[in-house]
This record gives structure tokens, C-alpha cells and sequence, in this order.
């Protein structure tokens, strides 16, 4: 199939309207879009990514008011949350609306849901006129992508169709908060951090590490994987640097014998940098990626569970 690669945010929301499927940026990474009413549409994305269908997706909408289309209830919580977080990097999870295809939350009755804080993601998505399924636009198990370029070179001649954006702000995926509970469960680390969260509801918590069934399926699965070996570090002394190892993380590093080095200026910069680079490794063919290690505070909670993700292959 030949892939457009647009900027017209109407082309690619005409192409959700007819029931296929659109990659799309937003501020987190880019996702894969289809209409979460039709679950033929919902089909197209499991198939393009290679995902398997037993991980619910998250369902996009460009304002507030459309959150009812997706959700049967609101909770108090999931209200204040909505009212300082929405739209940003942050997705709830809540009752679902019988519309919403079984095949978006493979089977459970619970949806997660989230409006990014993107022009051209708002503006696609308010043209799409029904609500978007969409996990992040990679092939599954590989490095979410932060590029429309990272984009095509996984799903080139698999979708009908990318809208190009600038490369994603944040760089890691929305904090999924559970909020069918007492109190709000961080399933998922993100862009919104447990400290902010916290400002608002005191209660929120992370959920306990891997129960045996995850209430979060794609939390099992091996995910933001380089081809390369990524080590863990707390400093340039544990490394080996080599022409094919490589080498991010915030402190400077005098030699320069790493194959490839990212020095980021804070955690921000790291988290942002972090699957582009290992997208980097790969197209060089570095061997090993060695990342410093941060303190899991504020967004580094998020970084250091991608990088501890990409180190279990
Ligand atoms: O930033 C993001 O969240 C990006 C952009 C495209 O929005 N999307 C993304 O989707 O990362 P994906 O499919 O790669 O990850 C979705 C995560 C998975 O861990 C999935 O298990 C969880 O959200 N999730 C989705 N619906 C859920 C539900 N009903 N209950 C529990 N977890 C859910
Ligand atoms: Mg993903």
C-alpha cells in the first residue's frame, strides 16, 4: 500500500472517517489512529503494528467535550484530574461507553482516554468527528516514535497515511492513572509526573509492581526495545567505551572513544532524547547503549522504567 505523508490534518482525518487508519504526532510520541466505534477500523491497527490484541489502546478526543462519547462515568477524581491535566500527557482510565469497540480494551470495561496538548493532534482529531483509538506508531516491541520519520521507516507501505508534525515535546508516553478506585493508580509512569499528581490528590499512588495479572496489559509485554544491548549506569566508569557502544545520559563524558554520545542538559532533555536515540543506535549498529542512570523523581520515574523496559530483552 503507499503510504501519504501529509501535513493536511483533514486528509488524514478523512482518512479516520472512512474507517482506516492515520498516524498522527502528538506531545508525547506519535500514535496510530482509527475510529473507536468500528472495530474493523481498530483491526487495522493491530495488524499494521504486529500487536498482539489482548492490550487495550488508549481513545484520543480534541476536547472535553467529547470525554462522554468514550466514558460512561466520570468520577470526582477523574474530574479534577480532567480539569488540571486535560489536554496533556496524561490518560484515565474509567468506565466505558458501550460504543467504544471491545476490541479498543480488549475485552475489559474500562477505557482509558486522553486529549493530547498538540495543535495539530486537537485539530485532526476535532476534524475526525468520532473518537480515536490510537497506541503509540511503532512496530510493536521496537522504540515508540518521536519523529515522523521514526514513523515511516517502521510503518512505511503498512498505513494509508502520516501527518506530520514537529519531533513529540515530551518523548515518553502519558502517565496512565487508573481511576475506577477509591484513589487514583498510577499504571503507567509518564509525562505527567507522581509529584504533580500528587499536588492535586494526595492519594495517588503507583500500583504495587506486577501482580500476576497486570491490570495494565501492555506493562507484561517486552516494549521500547533497540536491537542494541542497553545497559544500565551509574557513571561513565562502568562502561567499556568502544566504536559500537554508545553512550546518553546528563553527565559529560571526556573520552570520546563511545560510538555515538548524547549528553542531555536535565531529565527533560533526556526523556525527550531517549527512543530517538536508541532509533540512532540502531541505524549505526551499535552493539550496546549504556544509560545513566537518574533518581526517580518527577519525570526521571518515567525514564528510568523505558530504559529498565529496554534493558530486559
Ligand atoms: O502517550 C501515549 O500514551 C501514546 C500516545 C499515542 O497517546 N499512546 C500509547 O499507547 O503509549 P500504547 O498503546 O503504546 O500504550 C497504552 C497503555 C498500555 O500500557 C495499556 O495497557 C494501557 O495504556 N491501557 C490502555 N487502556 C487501558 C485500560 N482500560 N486499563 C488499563 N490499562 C490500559
Ligand atoms: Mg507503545
Amino acid at each position: 500500500m503507499r503510504t501519504l505523508i501529509t501535513t493536511s490534518y483533514k486528509a488524514a482525518a478523512e482518512i479516520i472517517a472512512r474507517n482506516h487508519v492515520a498516524a498522527f504526532p502528538t506531545e508525547t510520541v506519535y500514535g496510530l489512529g482509527a475510529n473507536a466505534f468500528d472495530s474493523d477500523a481498530v483491526k487495522k491497527i493491530y495488524a499494521a503494528k504486529g500487536r498482539p490484541s489482548d492490550n487495550p489502546l488508549i481513545v484520543h478526543v480534541g476536547s472535553v467535550d467529547q470525554i462522554p462519547s468514550v466514558v460512561s462515568s466520570i468520577s470526582r477524581h477523574a474530574e479534577k484530574l480532567i480539569a488540571e491535566f486535560f489536554p496533556g500527557p496524561l490518560t484515565l482510565v474509567l468506565p466505558k461507553n458501550k460504543r467504544i469497540s471491545s476490541l479498543v480494551t480488549s475485552g475489559l470495561s474500562t477505557v482509558g482516554v486522553r486529549i493530547p496538548k498538540h495543535t495539530i493532534a486537537q485539530k485532526f482529531l476535532n476534524a475526525c468527528g468520532v473518537p480515536v483509538a490510537a497506541p503509540s506508531a511503532n512496530l510493536s516491541g521496537s522504540p515508540s516514535p518521536t519523529t515522523w520519520q521514526a514513523v515511516k521507516s517502521d510503518l512505511n507501505g503498512r498505513i494509508p497515511c502520516i501527518l506530520k508534525g514537529d519531533p513529540s515535546r515530551v518523548g515518553v508516553e502519558s502517565t496512565v492513572v487508573d481511576c475506577t478506585g477509591s484513589s487514583p493508580v498510577i499504571l503507567r509512569a509518564g509525562g505527567v509526573t507522581l509529584e504533580q499528581l500528587r499536588e492535586v490528590i494526595p492519594s495517588t499512588r503507583l500500583q504495587k509492581q506486577q501482580s500476576k495479572v497486570p491490570k495494565s496489559p501492555g506493562v507484561k509485554y517486552r516494549h521500547y526495545s533497540p536491537f542494541a544491548y542497553v545497559f544500565i549506569v551509574s557513571g561513565v566508569g562502568e562502561t567499556v567505551p568502544m566504536k559500537r557502544s554508545a553512550y546518553i545520559g546528563l553527565r559529560s563524558v571526556r573520552k570520546n572513544s563511545f560510538g555515538m554520545k548524547k549528553i542531555c542538559r536535565n531529565e527533560e532533555e533526556y526523556a525527550r532524547s531517549l527512543f530517538h536515540f536508541f532509533r540512532e543506535c540502531d541505524a549505526h549498529d551499535m552493539e550496546t547503549i549504556y544509560c545513566e542512570q537518574v533518581s526517580e523523581d518527577g519525570i526521571g520515574l518515567a525514564l528510568m522504567d523505558r530504559i529498565r523496559k529496554a534493558s530486559m530483552q
